[in-house]
């Protein structure tokens, strides 16, 4: 097994930096978009034969390090009596959106094999059938990111509306954020039981809060989650995008590898993190679109920052974009591996 990836998540020295990219297994692969012409995307993600088949897609074709269960941070909160559909071109939208009291009271805490089981059961098989390659990472949104997805009904540009929550109805949006770190968490461990061998936490949306914000009503959330998620044993990545200016806090919030966006130099988030965490990242998503020179340029100076530094994982600072070129890909895995090559 290449445990390379696994190695640099506990911060032990590697024959060179792992690298996986989020949404690797998506729409830039002709593979995927012909699969999902004939499939919707909530089948795709229900059926754990298409869901293993579609995590395995970008493993044949690019030398990564790890592999990403095919899914989606929206389905699990069905199991809370939550109706959801994609749309096509904007994605999830939630049926019924939350926005008081009465509505949270409502949401369900369901056990931990009710939640999207169709997600653990292609943990199983994915696991099984990557045993000898490499480690398979389980996902979830983050409490504030799902939360902002149910107060809002969908996608939004500023999250008004849970901001509003927040600072209107405290008692409703902690009551919201309590049910959420729980569910999180149960469906986070619940998936390392399954065979994933990593865990990545998404809070996508966070940096639209103030440190202020951030720090009173989601961080003990986000907290408990990630404890939750590392009584599982498996090494926990707390992904973030947004938050140069609080990037402290969002470590205090915990995880043993800190996700960071491109929005900040690698090596000035690791000088503010401190040697005790690993850091995941960082290449802005864009320049997989640029010529291949300017992306080994890039991609050699996010190695440069890292400097060789236990713990370092390389991504991108946010997912592939649907019109990445395939080739630019396989060039900057290569690329980062042999950059990387210790001696
Ligand atoms: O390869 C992987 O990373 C695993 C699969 C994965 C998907 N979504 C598949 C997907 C993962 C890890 C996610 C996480 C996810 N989903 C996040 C957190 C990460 C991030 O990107 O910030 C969020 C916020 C979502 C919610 C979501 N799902 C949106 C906003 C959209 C539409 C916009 C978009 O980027 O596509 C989706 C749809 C989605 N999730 C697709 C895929 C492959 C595209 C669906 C399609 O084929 O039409």
């Amino acid at each position: 097994m290449n445990d390379r990836f696994l190695r640099a998540c506990r911060r032990q020295p590697v024959d060179c930096t792992p690298i996986w990219l989020m949404r690797q297994a998506g729409r830039f692969l002709p593979e995927y978009r012909q699969l999902r012409q004939q499939h919707p995307m909530l089948e795709m993600i229900k059926t754990p034969e298409l869901a293993v088949e579609v995590t395995m897609q970008p493993l044949r074709r690019f030398d990564l390090d790890a592999a990403i269960i095919f899914a989606d941070i929206l389905p699990p909160v069905e199991a809370m009596g939550i109706q959801i559909e994609f749309v096509k071109g904007e994605g999830p939208a939630i049926g019924r959106p939350i926005r008081g009291m009465a509505d949270v009271e409502r949401l369900v805490l369901p056990a931990a094999e009710e939640i999207a089981p169709y997600t653990q059961e292609a943990i199983r098989i994915a696991a099984r059938e990557l045993a000898d390659r490499v480690p398979l990472i389980g996902f979830s949104g983050a409490p504030f990111t799902l939360a902002a997805y149910l107060v809002e009904g969908g996608s939004s540009a500023d999250y008004a509306l849970a901001k509003r929550l927040m600072h209107q109805e405290p008692a409703a949006w902690h009551s919201l954020m309590e049910k959420l770190a729980q569910l999180v968490g149960t469906y986070l461990r619940a998936q390392v039981r399954a065979g994933a061998q990593a865990l990545q936490m998404f809070d996508s949306w966070v940096g639209v809060l103030s440190p202020a914000d951030y720090r009173e009503f989601v961080l003990p959330y986000s907290r408990q989650a990630l404890e939750m998620a590392q009584d599982s044993g498996a090494p926990v990545i707390h992904f973030t995008t947004g938050t140069t200016g609080m990037l402290e806090t969002i470590r205090e919030a915990g995880g043993d590898v800190i996700g960071v966006d491109w929005r900040v130099d690698l090596g000035a988030a690791w000088s503010r993190l401190g040697p005790e965490v690993g850091i995941q990242g960082n290449l802005d998503p864009l320049t997989l679109l640029a010529p291949l020179p300017k992306l080994r340029e890039r991609a050699a100076e996010v190695l440069r920052q890292a400097a060789g530094r236990p713990g370092h994982i390389f991504n991108l600072g946010h997912g592939v974009l649907p019109d990445t070129p395939v080739d630019n890909v396989r060039a900057l895995v290569d690329e980062v591996h042999q950059q990387s090559k210790r001696p």
